[in-house]
């Protein structure tokens, strides 16, 4: 795949559902005239989906782009035939991109991670005062809660840039009166040098930019703990299980050794 397409594919299938819209109403109005075939809405909609799906192959996208491109317009046409009131796809609309909006720029998208997870991550933040944790992109919160309840020895932060999560994360930890601290904004944007462990489950797209920004910033001693993604051109095993089958494991590095750590290194 060529190496733009490969870089923002979100663009580029963007731009393949336009194209494929236009040619779909010009070629069913043209064949119409021609042939004298009277098209119906419906066929200028699977036309669309056949455009759709071979302009993604010919770009050879990932083949999640080919479902997506596939369903796409044809979950917009029959949604039409629901004749709900326009709001409810207004606000749909509204917290969709409240939530997932800032995907186009990150391809990170918004998922939670697992209750085992957090648990795991705590057992990693070292003993003794003076710990400060941040989670990258802490979503709403679920990971930074735990740890501020669990561990109050250490000071926990979360930056996360998508304005609804962000929301919850803070009226959460407000609520419940847990001591953590949420900023919203791109954490590409903010100095990770003043912590001890830093989290982050993002996606393989964001990781050789954080490494990259972790190894400039990061001071030497300090924890980078992965769910679930690795850096690409390092090792692909991941060192700490939560132990349920099936759910991806932490990777962890000490920074300034480069290495991913196993277990036993961690105490030293
Ligand atoms: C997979 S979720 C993880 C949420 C949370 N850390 C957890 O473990 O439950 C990734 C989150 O990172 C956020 N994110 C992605 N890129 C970001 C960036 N550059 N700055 C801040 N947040 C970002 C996304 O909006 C999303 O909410």
């Amino acid at each position: 795949m060529n190496k733009t397409i490969a870089a923002s594919p979100q663009w580029i299938s963007l731009l393949i559902l336009l194209c494929s819209w236009l040619l779909s109403r010009i070629f069913a109005t043209e064949s119409a005239s021609w042939l004298g075939i009277d098209f119906s809405p419906e066929m200028s909609v699977w036309w669309q989906v056949g455009f759709a799906m071979g302009m993604t192959l010919c770009l050879s996208l990932p083949y999640w782009w080919l479902i997506i491109n596939a369903v796409f317009p044809a979950a917009v046409f029959y949604a039409m035939d629901l004749n709900w009131p326009p709001i409810v796809f207004m606000v749909a609309l509204l917290v969709l991109v409240l939530i997932y909006g800032a995907i186009f720029l990150t391809r990170v998208p918004y998922y939670p991670s697992h209750p085992k997870v957090h648990a795991l991550v705590e057992k990693l933040v070292p003993e003794g005062p003076g710990q400060q944790f941040l989670d990258l992109g802490s979503g709403m919160g679920g990971i930074c809660m735990h740890l501020a309840t669990q561990r109050p020895d250490c000071k926990v932060f979360g930056i996360e840039m998508a304005p609804l999560p962000w929301v919850v994360s803070w009226l959460r930890a407000r609520c419940r009166n847990i001591p953590c601290v949420f900023l919203c904004g791109d954490y590409q944007n903010y100095s990770l040098k003043n912590y001890s462990v830093i989290f982050a489950y993002l996606s393989p797209a964001a990781m050789s930019a954080l490494w990259e920004k972790a190894c400039l910033e990061m001071v030497p001693g300090t924890l980078l703990i992965s769910y679930e993604f690795g850096i690409p051109g390092q090792s692909i095993i991941p060192t700490y299980s939560t132990g349920e089958t099936g759910m991806p494991g932490l990777y962890v590095w000490r920074m300034g050794s480069n290495f991913i750590l196993a277990p036993e290194q961690l105490q030293g």
